[in-house]
């Protein structure tokens, strides 16, 4: 059976959590493999209509699946297209964004400052102090402290970061303390104080994992937009809520580090140019990946170091070179004279594309199961918490919000 009717009450934060669970462990041996690294999926014998499906798609139908995987009907005969998309639907932070003067945006990027327009709205106008975790040059900080006309705290390492972003606060009339701090040192929590209302505009994987742990601990109010959950020292993931331990438990769910980046893995929309050099670095590597399998008579994936595009060699016999380099290995001449692996790596680049919209499906299903089990986290520990979007995904994929703030 591929369709489950009788979707999860998608209402219930834990319910969802439950059916996501199941659903990503049920789908483990799609979404998992990297086709990038798999010159033959491990899934393709099993779901051959599937494989052929997906390397026939023309560019245009490729292309509208990668913008829109949970409306790809087309996946929709093998995998549980409507349900994933129930499942990780979030609703919108009610209200609209004040218009802020575009003169509070000085000295921020243009998508940046949309984002902290956004923002700035979801943040509940209380009393309480407000401070910016991982602050950078505290932009938000700065807004806030416009916006509200009082002063706000902001916790940032790098001193550098702090100075210019005091100096930015003066020149613009707020109110911003910048203290140079680091979150993880286990003196953060001095910082911080119960009922401080804490504020985190794209804090990282372990970043916002401490804020969450913080609030927990102290009774914090927090307002947060988390990403890059794959930056985190832990090999494998384990969910912070009890509930969410239980469940992954019991489904035999098991993320490692490298699953995680599948949940803000989005191809932007680059410039033109720019993407493709990204398909052409691609489709060298892969065509590298076939030559390397050929030359070492072993039919295994070889990780080779990024390179930034602007270093790439000038033509492909010139990055196999450097990647056979880059791996200790020797290229014998005749070995690249042998076939011709730039048009092989092209041809498997063009079903690598295909392939991975299996995966892609998985990414926002994924995200919003860490999502909702940071959720779970923050009610266990007490906190009345919410989950949310406060802006739409052209301007940040990473639109999702949490709330969170002491019972009173
Ligand atoms: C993705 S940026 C976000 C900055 C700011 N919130 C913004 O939206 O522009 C993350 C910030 O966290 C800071 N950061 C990284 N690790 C940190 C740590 N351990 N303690 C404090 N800040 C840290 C970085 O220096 C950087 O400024």
């Amino acid at each position: 059976m591929r369709e489950n009717t009788a979707i999860a009450d998608a209402t219930d934060p834990a319910q969802r959590f439950r059916r996501l669970t199941h659903l990503l462990a049920e789908y483990r041996s799609l979404w998992q493999p990297l086709p990038f690294q798999h010159r033959c999926l491990p899934w393709a014998a099993a779901y051959p209509a599937l494989h052929a499906m997906l390397t026939g798609l023309d560019e245009a139908s490729t292309a509208r699946v990668e913008t829109d995987p949970l409306a790809a009907e087309a996946l929709a005969p093998w995998l549980p297209v409507a349900e994933l998309r129930e499942l990780s639907r979030l609703p919108e932070y009610p209200g609209n964004a004040p218009a802020l003067p575009n003169t509070w945006g000085d000295h921020i990027g243009g998508r940046k400052w949309r984002q902290i327009q956004a923002f700035a709205r979801c943040v509940p106008d209380t009393p309480r102090p407000l401070v910016e975790w991982c602050a950078g040059k505290g932009h938000l900080a700065r807004t806030l402290s416009r916006l509200r006309g009082r002063e706000v705290a902001g916790l940032e390492w790098h001193p550098g970061l702090c100075d210019q972003g005091q100096r930015l606060a003066a020149k613009q009339g707020a109110t911003v303390a910048l203290k140079a701090q680091d979150v993880m040192g286990d003196d953060a929590g001095q910082r911080l104080r119960a009922g401080d209302q804490v504020v985190a505009l794209h804090a990282c994987g372990d970043l916002h994992l401490a804020l969450l742990r913080l609030a927990a601990q102290k009774g914090l109010a927090v307002t947060l937009a988390p990403c890059c959950y794959q930056r985190t020292a832990a090999e494998r993931y384990r969910p912070l809520s009890r509930q969410g331990q239980r469940w992954a438990a019991d489904s035999g769910l098991v993320l490692e580090r490298d699953d995680l980046a599948l949940a803000v893995q989005e191809t932007v929309t680059a410039a033109p140019a720019v993407t493709r050099q990204r398909e052409r670095a691609n489709a060298w590597r892969l065509g590298f990946d076939l030559l390397q399998r050929d030359v070492r008579g072993l039919d295994e994936y070889l990780p080779v170091p990024s390179l930034a595009y602007g270093k790439m060699p000038g033509d492909f016999a010139g990055f196999c070179r450097w990647a056979a380099g880059q791996k200790g290995m020797s290229l014998p001449p005749e070995a690249l004279a042998r076939r011709d692996w730039e048009a092989a790596g092209r041809a498997r680049f063009e079903d690598v594309k295909r392939l991975e919209l299996v995966r892609h499906l998985f990414r926002r299903p994924l995200e919003v199961w860490l999502l909702l089990d940071r959720l779970m986290f923050l009610r266990e520990a007490g906190l009345d918490a919410s989950l949310s979007t406060f802006c739409r995904r052209e301007l940040t994929p990473r639109n999702a919000v949490l709330h969170a703030a002491p019972r009173h």
